[in-house]
């Protein structure tokens, strides 16, 4: 019985609609107000996008004031929050449901009244080191509920107001290709550089397809002038450039101090799911390596992933490696005596990274995994998100549904192969708030949790794991949350 009160709530303002028509005509599809296409998908896909679409609808978010003030917009400072009454007098118990309500005001103290803030909350206790993420309902009308399963202090963090995420909804729809990325050509004495992208804008100048022929993900780059599109030698990262309109940027100044349902909470700094697997603590190497005796362990995808890639490697003692030295990689670790094997590869374009990854590296996770044999032995684990934060949601989507049928395909030819899959997490304030941000994330982690709904795969919630912790919110997570994260892999590899 701990629950003392609930001191401050920050905001977390992660808010967005999605506004695409269910328009699928024949042909390829062209967004509206963008000018990428993608390919049709059959008419269950198509179905099924819709739903997804529908299911990460969230309301319509008021225009840009006009002349621009942040007078009337969403302010975590004058906002307040009450406890519903609830429980026996005063005293909360861990397992009571606590609701609390969040009245949004505006920077003039005037109550908000429409909806579309996104708001994430968590309760914690540092003593305990517990903390545990609430639910968000919008009533649409200013007001706000959170619901709490267990009982500890709590906190909220306002990262966008919901003017805010007016645009960086028009930024992902008019703007896909504001992060700048770009391949080197060469050939003999010439070298040139064009731009990549999942879709360009069309110019005078010819485009290079580099649409996977197995997965259909698309791939473009403007062809060389002198060069063919065979010349193609690397991906590189160009940059960002990000086209505001007056007075937007002010709208990400004004932060605050600051999902589905529940699957689990920390106490004494370790993850409790709730419901499902036992979670087991792998505390030293020997018990990892003992774990891992005997499995080949492949890991696709960005560098949340490649964490727990790191946390192996160094957990493990007399393994070998061949690793590259860059950190994009591909990684691999073994260990003869114990017959383990660990790798890791990066996932395909798009990737803003500061290295140059060689054409040759450039490997999809679908057809990596229609590579794997698979079986008892085999753990096949991959999270990819953070590189497709810029795009129209559709491509992502799409990004999935072809890994999902290259993981469909592996538990088909062998059921017993553990999948694991990682979702998005929260990545807070950090300097290229306008490409790279929660609001973007957030719906990503539904549409994840969607796709691969009903699979035998196993999840590890890296959103809530991140939110409910006391540590802030970072693309990539600190080393205790990376610990717990490997030990919900380790614990579905070895139940004991
Ligand atoms: C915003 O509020 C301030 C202080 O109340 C006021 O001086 C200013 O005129 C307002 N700006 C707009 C554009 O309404
Ligand atoms: C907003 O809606 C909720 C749920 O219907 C209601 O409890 C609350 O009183 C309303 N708030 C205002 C300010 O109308
Ligand atoms: C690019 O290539 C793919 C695969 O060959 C093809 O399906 C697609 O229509 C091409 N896209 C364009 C815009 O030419
Ligand atoms: C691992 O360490 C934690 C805390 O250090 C301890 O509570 C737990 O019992 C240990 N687990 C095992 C299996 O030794
Ligand atoms: C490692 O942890 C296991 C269980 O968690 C324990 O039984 C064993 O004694 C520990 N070994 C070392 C060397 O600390």
């Amino acid at each position: 019985t701990f629950f003392s009160m609930l001191r401050s709530l920050q905001w977390i303002l992660l808010q967005c609609f999605i506004e695409w028509p269910s328009v699928y005509r024949p042909g390829l599809i062209k967004l509206p107000d963008n000018f990428c296409t993608f390919k049709p998908l059959s008419s269950a896909e198509a179905e099924e996008e819709r739903l997804i679409l529908e299911s990460i609808a969230w309301p319509e978010t008021p225009p840009l004031p006009a002349p621009f003030s942040l007078n009337q917009t969403s302010h975590a400072a004058h906002s307040t929050f009450t406890i519903l009454p609830g429980g026996v007098g005063d005293e909360r118990h861990v397992g009571d449901q606590l609701e609390v309500m969040i009245k949004m005001y505006d920077f003039q103290g005037n109550p908000k009244k429409s909806g579309g803030d996104a708001i994430v909350t968590r309760l914690h206790n540092r003593a305990l080191e517990a903390g545990v993420a609430g639910r968000v309902v919008d009533h649409l009308n200013g007001s706000y509920s959170a619901v709490f399963s267990l009982l500890w202090e709590g906190s909220v963090t306002l990262v966008h107001s919901s003017e805010a995420i007016t645009v960086l909804r028009r930024l992902n729809r008019e703007e896909p290709d504001r992060t700048i990325l770009k391949s080197l050509f060469h050939s003999g004495s010439i070298s040139e550089t064009t731009i990549c992208n999942i879709c360009l804008r069309q110019t005078n100048q010819p485009q290079c397809n580099y649409t996977d022929l197995r997965t259909g993900d698309p791939w473009f780059c403007y062809k060389p002038k002198k060069l063919s599109c065979d010349d193609r030698m690397n991906h590189m990262n160009g940059g960002m450039r990000i086209k505001l309109k007056a007075n937007e940027a002010n709208l990400f100044k004004s932060l605050g101090s600051g999902k589905s349902g529940l699957s689990g909470y920390y106490y004494q700094g370790v993850w409790r799911p709730l419901g499902g697997t036992k979670v087991y603590q792998f505390n030293n190497s020997s018990a990892i390596s003992q774990c891992l005796k005997g499995k080949v362990v492949h890991m696709y995808g960005d560098s949340t992933v490649r964490q727990w890639f790191e946390y192996l490697d160094a957990s493990l003692p007399g393994k070998i490696n061949r690793n590259n030295p860059k950190k994009s990689g591909p990684f691999m670790i073994w260990d003869n005596a114990k017959n383990i094997l660990v790798k890791f590869h990066l996932h395909g374009p798009p990737l803003s990274v500061s290295i140059h990854i060689p054409t040759s590296e450039l490997r999809y996770i679908a057809n990596e995994i229609d590579d794997v044999v698979g079986g008892t032995n085999t753990v096949v684990i991959f999270g990819i998100w953070a590189h497709l934060t810029p795009f129209p949601m559709q491509f992502y989507i799409r990004r999935l549904y072809g890994i999902r049928r290259a993981v469909i395909r592996l538990l088909n030819r062998a059921p017993d192969t553990l999948v694991v899959i990682r979702t998005p997490n929260l990545r807070g304030t950090n300097p290229y708030i306008f490409t790279f941000n929660d609001w973007y994330a957030i719906q990503q982690d539904k549409v994840v949790r969607a796709v691969f709904k009903g699979l035998n795969v196993q999840l590890v919630d890296a959103w809530e794991m991140v939110l409910a912790h006391h540590l802030p919110h970072y693309i990539h997570p600190p080393p205790p949350i990376i610990k717990n994260m490997v030990n919900i892999i380790l614990s579905h590899m070895c139940p004991q």
